[in-house]
């Protein structure tokens, strides 16, 4: 059975969901996405996630296509009528069709599309046992804290992790880590500090970022936001990621070097357990 899909108004079967070879997102990646992992059935932070929209939204002086509440009814319509207990909703603005012109055309209808995935987030092999990512350079554009579908350097990014053997990269500029290819990047150093880039247009602000570094503060652990280079994180005695897709997941081998031990490490699965409790707390109220 195929999957229902949302385009513009209209639920339909994938195959039939059809958008115009002049709509800017296919023709200048005009366009932002949001995306809210499911659990049982049940969005998680979403108020963050469409929060978030709307600032990428508005740094391209674009109008929301629907309300909140009426992006969010969709959003459940889709995992409804998908049967999705975990996985994810995609939810892509883009600033609709047009003759093609670089300047912003106006009076254009915005497009709004959106799908579900079905994906195992609590169990994977990959949170038991940990990721390992390769450093590359950090070539995409200056307004990473925009979360266009502009996506060419993240993935040629990920297509050299995986041509050396790696699960993931992570991005450097002037020798310090930005952020993973498709999440935000962290290291615990030796004596227990939870380090992870500063807010700006470096990077992009995660909603899993700013849970899990409220989870930390309620821990008492120390946290620092600023950059770091590759060197120290080699030396980390922990490094994970985070994102709606792979909520807090442990980084074991950087480089080819093992992190620590090798093995995901306490603060790491702390940190997922909580994240995951919560969520899970969140959705059951
Ligand atoms: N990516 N940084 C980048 C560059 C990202 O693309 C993402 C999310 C994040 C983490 O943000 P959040 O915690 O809000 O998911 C950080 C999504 C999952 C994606 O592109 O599939």
């Amino acid at each position: 059975m195929s999957r229902i899909v949302y385009v513009n108004g209209e639920y339909l079967p994938e195959e039939e969901a059809k958008i115009s070879v002049f709509d800017r997102g296919f023709l200048f990646a005009d366009g932002v996405y949001e995306v809210t992992s499911v659990l049982q059935g049940r969005l998680v932070d979403n108020a963050g996630h469409l929060s978030r929209l709307h600032r990428s939204l508005s740094e391209l002086e674009m109008d929301a296509p629907a309300s909140d509440a009426g992006i969010e009814a969709i959003q459940n319509t889709l995992i409804e009528r998908n049967g999705v207990q975990e996985g994810l909703v995609y939810l892509q603005v883009t600033r609709g069709a047009a003759d093609r012109d670089f300047a912003y055309p106006e009076g254009v209808k915005p497009s709004l599309v959106m799908f579900t995935q079905v994906k195992n987030l609590l169990q994977s092999p990959q949170a038991e046992r940990g990721i390992s990512v390769i450093t590359t350079r950090d070539i995409r554009w200056k307004r990473r804290d925009i979360k266009t579908v502009g996506l060419l350097a993240p993935s040629m990014a990920k297509m050299i992790a995986k041509r050396a053997g790696a699960d993931d990269a992570w991005l450097v500029e002037y020798g310090q880590v930005t952020e993973g290819s498709s999440n935000n990047a962290y290291i615990v150093t030796r004596n227990g500090t939870l380090v992870t880039r500063q807010l700006g247009n470096e990077i992009l602000a995660g909603i899993t970022r700013k849970a899990v570094l409220e989870l930390a503060r309620t821990s008492d652990l120390k946290i620092e936001e600023r950059a770091f280079t590759v060197q120290e994180a080699t030396d980390a005695a922990e490094a994970f990621i985070t994102s709606a897709t792979t909520f807090v997941m442990p980084v074991v081998s950087i480089d080819g070097q093992p992190v620590g031990d090798g093995r995901p490490g306490p603060v790491t699965r702390r940190l997922r357990e909580l994240y995951i409790r919560t969520a899970l707390q969140e959705i059951g109220d």
